[in-house]
């Protein structure tokens, strides 16, 4: 059983009815976007690396009720490469979405600029009509190829905007490009018909998301973990990725539920008039 202690009153429930009955807005230009991540109490989203030992099996249900809301689920390329997942929804879920009109499945969805990501090998589950690969005019052609014999390919621009650490370094000394995650939110709305987007991580997807105001909530699960690390930097966080101001977003907590050690939080990240 999961207490949800705010709002009030507080009331016990299964697990599965956890958030069953939230509702999202719809954007005119682009999906809602969610953000869902487990965090130890230290604030740790991975141990040596991957997140899959991190939560228990409510949070496992709780993941799974938020991917039913959703029309698409996303991952970053770097969240494929550290483990195998799936992003689909059990058998009865999915039967459930087809009685309420929807697709079974929610499209799954992988954002990557240098193309290198192990569709193959780590992401189980989706059919090559239900997995789009979001990547750039400059991912390397041999890389397309291969990608688009798993998947739909949608080529997004690189963004324009560099950070002050990556100015002034060539393209091949960047360690890392993006891809205009505005562009990409677009296509989904205009061609995917994606109303709802829910973001499993990682880090690097989730600060690019925040700090260029294109969250709408973060759900956020915290780990009854402490983890430490070895170096002080070296385990990723909720966000991996330079400052952020603080208007770009402005955490506001909207409900609180608790069961085995686990909390789980909801957090609306924008002021409705602020949204893109
Ligand atoms: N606890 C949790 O809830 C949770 C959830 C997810 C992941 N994780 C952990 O997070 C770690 C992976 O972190 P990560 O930051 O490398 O993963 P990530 O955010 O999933 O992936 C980053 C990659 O996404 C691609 N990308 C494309 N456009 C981007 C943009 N505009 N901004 C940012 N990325 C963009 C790039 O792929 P290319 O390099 O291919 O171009 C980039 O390297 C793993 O240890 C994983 O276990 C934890």
């Amino acid at each position: 059983m999961v207490t949800r202690l705010s709002p009030e009153p507080t009331a016990q429930l299964a697990a599965e009815d956890v958030y069953t009955n939230i509702s999202f807005p719809t954007r005119e230009t682009r999906p809602y976007v969610l953000i869902n991540m487990i965090s130890s109490l230290d604030g740790k989203v991975a141990v040596s690396g991957k997140a899959g030992s991190l939560g228990g099996p409510v949070d496992r249900t709780v993941m799974r009720t938020l991917r039913a809301h959703a029309d698409a689920v996303m991952v970053g390329a770097g969240t494929l490469r550290a483990e195998k997942l799936t992003l689909a929804i059990p058998e009865d879920r999915a039967r459930a979405r087809k009685a309420r009109g929807l697709k079974p499945q929610p499209l799954a969805v992988v954002a990557t600029a240098t193309g290198g990501v192990p569709l193959e090998e780590n992401l189980l589950g989706p059919s090559p009509d239900n997995l789009l690969i979001f990547a750039s005019a400059e991912t390397p052609q041999e890389h397309l190829g291969t990608l688009s014999t798993y998947a739909s390919v949608e080529v997004v621009p690189e963004e324009k905007t560099t950070t002050p650490e990556m100015a002034g370094l060539s393209r091949t000394d960047r360690s890392a490009s993006r891809l205009d995650l505005g562009q990409a939110l677009e296509t989904l709305k205009k061609r995917h018909a994606v109303d709802v987007l829910l973001v499993e991580g990682g880090p690097a997807l989730n600060h690019a998301l925040v700090s260029s105001g294109l969250a709408d909530e973060l759900f956020l699960t915290l780990a009854p973990k402490l983890l430490g690390g070895d170096d002080l930097y070296a385990t990723p966080t909720v966000l991996g990725g330079p400052p952020i101001g603080c208007q770009k977003a402005q955490p506001r907590l909207i409900s609180v539920h608790f069961a085995d050690n686990e909390l789980f939080l909801r957090y609306t990240l924008r002021l409705r008039s602020q949204a893109r």
